[in-house]
């Protein structure tokens, strides 16, 4: 699996993100997520940023499990985890089993001094996971299916590690969601009972720099 290209080069209103969004590999990208990782909270914080996703990801995720699945009993897989800002807004929600993985262990670093996360791995999303098939009841992949980073080729491994009737929760930026081929992956897993589409509808990500993206929820069935 290849991370994803850029076709033109992406401008944002954040330095630390046009490095991010035109990483030259994965190198570049974990060595760039290790130096913002001490600053990455405060930096998306700001009015100007005001980045939703993870707290409307976790809330999403909440309000579509099933009274089978509590969220206090549920494993979660936070995929792309970086500094913990979607295990933390699960954990406010009561999830008590979250596993977190990422390229950067500078950003691990910070999600471990949280303490919501059960376990924290270094992984790169471009390869197949190590984690087992049907082990998870929910996995989570906020703000990382994006420019340079990881590419459509995951979601396939998403729905292998997620039991059936499971959940995943995903953003994908509204430039880039059929572009860089989401939109078609999706489609594929549904054509082949993989996945039924739940949502995919477009809303606030970093709502104080006037950026979108789908908030794309897949059921597991197959
Ligand atoms: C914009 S941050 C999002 C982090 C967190 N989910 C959030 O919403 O704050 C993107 C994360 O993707 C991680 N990442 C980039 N490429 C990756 C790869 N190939 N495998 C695993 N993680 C990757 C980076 O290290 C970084 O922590």
């Amino acid at each position: 699996m290849a991370a994803t290209a850029n076709k033109t080069p992406v401008t944002t209103n954040i330095e630390w993100l046009n490095r991010a969004y035109s990483a030259k590999g994965k190198n570049d990208l974990r060595s760039l997520y290790d130096e913002w990782a001490a600053s990455y909270d405060t930096d998306l914080v700001q009015p100007n940023q005001d980045y939703v996703a993870p707290t409307l990801a976790a809330a999403t995720l909440a309000n579509h499990l099933s009274p089978e699945q509590p969220i206090d009993k549920i494993q979660v897989l936070d995929a792309g985890c970086g500094t913990g800002l979607v295990g933390a807004a699960l954990s406010k929600l009561g999830a008590k089993h979250i596993s977190g993985i990422d390229l950067s262990p500078g950003m691990l670093k910070v999600a471990g001094a949280l303490h919501v996360y059960t376990n924290l791995d270094t992984t790169d999303l471009s390869k197949p996971l190590v984690e087992g098939t049907d082990t998870f009841d929910a996995v989570t992949c906020i703000g990382t299916l994006t420019h340079a980073h990881v590419g459509p080729e995951v979601l396939s491994e998403f729905v292998r590690v997620t039991k059936k009737d499971g959940w995943i929760v995903a953003t994908v930026l509204d430039d880039i969601w059929e572009d860089i081929g989401y939109r078609a992956e999706i489609d594929k897993l549904v054509a082949n009972a993989k996945v039924k589409l739940v949502s995919a509808d477009s809303g606030d990500y970093r709502r104080g720099a006037g950026v979108s993206a789908r908030m794309v929820v897949l059921k597991v069935i197959g």
